[in-house]
């Protein structure tokens, strides 16, 4: 599995051949100016909610690529007004089989309207299990008992969790989520992006290793294997 940073909590992962590229947010990102959303690659387009600095780039991508957006019912109706047609619209607690492996959208405690003020449903997480391995994307997300559900019924290998702490939770819950889902190599999402979210980096790193645990902060435009 490739894993491809493209800055804020965008990432494109490649699975047996497939692109999924996890909410796009690529041209109003300052600091992903290196990255030209015209050229990223998607097989599919998965949205965990529909903030603005979540689904920036979704529409463009989506006509260009022909990518299958996969995202809750509001957000694809929405996308839908916007002329995307290939969309597969799904709900909390849905688990669906795709060409790459399966996904199964889990709970998000945070907020989704969309770009133009319209109705965004709830916001998600995804859990997707493969051939070549699982992990847990989780979105914007509060820190909540509920992700123990996950650690006890879903094996995970790695996970994406936000760390900016304002918007969404911080480094020290982030460390407790981990324990929660039962998962220690965290790749970091979510943070420095905007002056709300300016964290200290090393210090992130260093409260994981002191737990026991691994945190990845990728730089943008950096691709690792998993
Ligand atoms: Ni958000
Ligand atoms: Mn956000």
């Amino acid at each position: 599995m490739n894993i491809t940073y493209y800055g804020h909590s965008c990432f494109g992962i490649e699975i047996n051949g497939k692109h999924l590229l996890f909410d796009p947010f690529i041209t109003p990102n300052e600091m992903a100016k290196q990255i030209d959303a015209t050229t990223v690659k998607a097989d599919y387009i998965l949205i965990s909610h529909g903030h603005e600095d979540h689904i920036a780039d979704a529409v463009s991508i989506a006509k260009r690529t022909g990518a299958k957006v996969i995202c809750n019912w509001e957000i694809s109706v929405w996308l839908g007004k916007q002329g995307v047609e290939n969309i597969h619209p799904m709900n909390t607690g849905g688990k669906t089989t795709f060409d790459f492996g399966n996904v199964k959208c889990v709970m998000a405690v945070h907020s989704s309207s969309l770009p133009d003020g319209s109705n965004g449903g709830n916001p998600m997480g995804f859990v997707v299990e493969s051939p070549e391995g699982n992990f847990y994307y989780a979105g914007d997300i509060a820190l909540t008992y509920d992700m123990k559900l996950i650690g006890e019924y879903r094996s995970i290998d790695f996970a994406f969790l936000p760390i900016g702490d304002n918007f969404t939770m911080g480094v020290d819950n982030a460390i407790i989520a981990s324990e929660f889902i039962n998962c220690k190599k965290i790749i970091g999402m979510h943070y420095d992006t905007f002056g709300y979210i300016k964290i200290d980096k090393e210090a992130a790193v260093t409260k994981f290793n002191h737990s026991g645990k691994q945190l990845t902060l990728m730089y943008i435009g950096a691709t690792i294997t998993k």
